[in-house]
């Protein structure tokens, strides 16, 4: 039982605004019809005005609206990056999809990690949903934006990787997901992970 119940940190990774369309050869592939149909729509920034300690993933194309929200709510704000060590090869003539941002912003200054990157691999995952977070990514956003005990709300939590990450470092979580079939493994994972316990 938490003796308070106010969120201290939405983490989350939301819809991204990707134009999620694929070219040539992989035009067709279901991951990318999977984004479209589901997580390439965006998010309405304003969600972030009732929280006062925010850790959003976000496209290129969002960072400076979501960088101006965080000014918006006169709030301190640092833009943290996953850098991915095998991104998917291009052949076209142009940076490689090796880059993902998140932005952090805080009034408080109460949290575990303070580099302002991540560096892995994009990992497989047995889960059928397209854009799956590595946990090592997880775990770097929630001991960046949350303290042990805290209460972090992701409202986009696709299949639970905010949730697992969370309680394996200590934290208590509340989830929402709008597709069932999501939030059923999310459910799955996220009950596997309080059977666990703690892992550090
Ligand atoms: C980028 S994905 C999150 C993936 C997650 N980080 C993971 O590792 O599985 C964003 C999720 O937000 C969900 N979503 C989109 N609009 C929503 C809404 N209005 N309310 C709740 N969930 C929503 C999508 O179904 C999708 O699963």
């Amino acid at each position: 039982m938490l003796a308070e119940n106010k969120v201290d940190a939405l983490i989350s990774d939301p819809p991204y605004v990707l134009g999620a369309s694929g070219a040539g050869m992989g035009a067709g592939r279901k991951y990318l019809q999977d984004i479209k149909n589901h997580i390439d729509t965006g998010f309405d920034v304003n969600l972030l005005d009732n929280f006062d300690n925010w850790l959003v993933f976000c496209a290129k194309s969002q960072i400076v609206d979501i960088i101006n929200q965080a000014k918006n709510q006169d709030l301190n704000w640092m833009l943290l990056t996953w850098n991915k060590k095998n991104p998917t090869p291009l052949t076209c003539g142009t940076y490689l999809p090796d880059t993902e941002y998140m932005v952090h912003a805080y009034r408080r200054h109460i949290w575990e990690s303070k580099t302002r990157f991540v560096v892995g691999n994009v990992e497989k995952n047995p889960f059928d949903h397209p854009t799956v977070k590595p946990l090592y990514v997880m775990y770097k956003a929630i001991a960046s934006a949350s303290a042990p005990g805290d209460l972090v709300l992701d409202p986009f939590m696709g299949t639970g990787s905010t949730g697992v990450a969370a309680l394996q470092r200590g934290r208590h979580f509340i989830g929402i997901e709008r597709e069932p079939k999501y939030f059923d493994i999310a459910c799955q994972r996220i009950e596997h992970a309080l059977a666990q316990g703690q892992l550090f």
